[in-house]
């Protein structure tokens, strides 16, 4: 598929994104049922409440990173992979997330104990070295049967996967707040 140029394309690499002013933090995430969506909003909530500027957006929204100064990036996790949308964002954009502070999150295991367990839930390795990221937190996620597509339902009940909502919103704003200390001048 052909891609549009970026926005940032002929810029040099150099360029200073903002003179003055506070850190503008863009966080975004791949989410196809809502649940790491929620914990993007929740995540750039947190930073705000904590003064630092951040902007939240779904992932396909965005295309030009010219004006951020530091990046969260999550997706949900399906088969042990990110969605699409956001592994074509860090193909796309790696260069830049490198550049700049860049944290990573995946919201995926499910039940008590959240299954699976992380070393089996999520492949991060390939994306934290194109980022060259401080951080990946791996979180628990939700599953909501009734929302699920023919063949997740199918996939969902072969794992005899729990539903629910096990996300933790106090071990995300703790993570976040880690985030703000350290963008902090
Ligand atoms: C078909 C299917 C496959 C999944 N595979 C994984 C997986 O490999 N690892 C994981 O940690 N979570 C897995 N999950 C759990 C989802 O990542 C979790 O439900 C997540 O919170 C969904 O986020 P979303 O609502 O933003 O799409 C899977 C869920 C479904 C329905």
């Amino acid at each position: 598929m052909a891609r549009k140029p970026s926005g940032t394309r002929f810029l040099p690499r150099t360029a200073p994104v903002v003179d003055d002013g506070p850190v503008t933090v863009l966080v975004a995430a791949a989410s196809r049922h809502g649940a790491t969506q929620e914990i993007a909003e929740s995540i750039g909530r947190t930073l705000t409440s904590t003064g630092v500027q951040a902007e939240v957006r779904k992932i396909d929204e965005v295309d030009d990173l010219a004006r951020y100064e530091a990046f969260v990036i999550g997706s949900a996790v399906y088969m042990g992979s990110w969605l699409e949308s956001a592994r074509d964002f860090v193909e796309k954009h790696g260069d830049e997330l490198a550049e700049r502070p860049t944290w990573l999150f995946s919201s995926g295991p499910i039940g008590e104990p959240p299954r699976p367990e992380a070393e089996h839930a999520v492949q991060v390795d390939e994306l934290r070295g194109k980022t060259n990221a401080r951080d990946h937190s791996l979180f628990a996620g939700k599953l909501d049967k009734g929302r699920l597509g023919f063949g997740e339902r199918a996939l969902v009940l072969a794992f005899r996967a729990a539903e629910g909502d096990f996300r933790d919103w106090a071990e995300i704003e703790a993570w976040t707040r880690e985030i703000a200390e350290a963008l902090r001048p």
